[in-house]
């Protein structure tokens, strides 16, 4: 008897230790490349991981605003957003739209992130204006989602700063290893200043095409250089992804029987037994490339003025490691 009832606390021991170390998963959709699928994943995920029975905030950080109209809500209409918790004018509380039929909560955004953006690179504690306004409400939720936008800026970087993890979508192209090996440089040089605990969550295959030579071959490649790494789950070129947010909604109630909104569930499903096969060990996964990736010069980006981002010689931003003043 007394064994059973010792068998029955450690179950429910590590019950709870799993619970408490799933919560509150901060995780930056992210890749500065455009158009590869990063809003299309945070607004699906974020929907599949709700119909999971995960509480989940998705924050937009893109001042697009692709996440806020395609999660319901007209970013022509928002009484406060995510650019006025940039700059210190409200809380992210405040802004959090709940409610809506997508499943989840939304701090949404629109076109004036953009100042805010701006304004950001001279502001003090610039890289810790997310990360600050999430502390308070980071315990409300299992998962908080940050859609970023397609370019390594202060708003990017507020999102590696807050994020505990990555998910990487790209699509299975050339240029998408070039900008992946550029994402790892990235990534690594916030993990050796700003945020040490950042680590890549998984790298998520979007648009596939199984009949295309060219994305049978990268595929392999990921699989190759980053294996567990790539989620098993993978996204497929689906015309219901690309309708639905013209419905504002996530896919899986626009079509739910759709080849696309069952990828996201598996997707959804894997993140989290990764979370709960994971909640044991707390060390950062490393990021190591196996072996080298094709990398080509990248154009010239700007870099904003005393930021910690610059363009090195083969193109590719790093980080400086000196702080900025704060
Ligand atoms: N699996 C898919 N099948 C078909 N269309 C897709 C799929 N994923 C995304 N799309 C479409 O591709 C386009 C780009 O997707 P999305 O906006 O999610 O990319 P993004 O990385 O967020 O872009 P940006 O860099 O501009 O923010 C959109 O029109 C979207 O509807
Ligand atoms: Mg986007």
């Amino acid at each position: 008897m007394l064994n059973v009832m010792l068998l029955l606390l450690n179950q429910l021991k590590n019950f709870f230790f799993n619970y408490i170390t799933i919560m509150s998963k901060i995780i930056a959709i992210t890749n500065q490349k455009g158009g590869v699928g990063k809003t299309t994943t945070a607004i699906n995920l974020a929907a599949s991981l709700a119909s999971l029975d995960q509480t989940v905030l998705l924050i937009d950080l893109d001042p697009q605003g692709n996440a806020t109209m395609g999660s319901g809500l007209d970013k022509a209409e928002l009484y406060y957003s995510t650019c006025d918790v940039m700059l210190d004018q409200v809380a992210l509380v405040d802004a959090i739209v709940d409610g809506l039929p997508c499943g989840y909560a939304l701090a949404p955004t629109n076109g004036d992130l953009t100042a805010a953006e701006v304004e950001l690179t001279t502001l003090a504690n610039r890289e810790h204006r997310l990360r600050n306004a999430i502390l308070d409400i980071r315990d409300h939720y299992d998962y908080i989602l940050i859609d970023t936008p397609p370019s390594l800026n202060m708003l990017t970087l507020n999102a590696l700063v807050a994020a505990e993890a990555v998910i990487v979508p790209m699509q299975c192209e050339y240029f998408a290893l070039e900008g992946l090996s550029a994402l790892m440089t990235t990534v690594e040089g916030v993990r050796s200043t700003l945020n040490p605990s950042l680590k890549i969550e998984g790298l998520l295959r979007t648009m596939f095409d199984g009949r295309n030579n060219l994305a049978n071959d990268v595929s392999a490649q990921l699989d190759e250089h980053f294996g567990s790494l790539v989620y098993r789950a993978f996204i497929p070129r689906n015309v219901r992804l690309a309708e639905a947010p013209s419905y504002g909604l996530p896919v899986m109630y626009y079509d739910k029987g759709s080849r696309g909104a069952k990828a996201y569930l598996a997707l959804a499903q894997e993140v989290l037994a990764q979370a709960l096969s994971r909640s044991s060990n707390h060390e950062p996964s490393p990021i190591v490339l196996k072996k080298d990736l094709p990398i080509k010069n990248q154009p010239e980006e700007t870099t904003p003025p005393g930021s910690a981002l610059q363009v090195a010689d083969d193109g590719v931003l790093v980080f400086q490691l000196k702080q900025n003043k704060k």
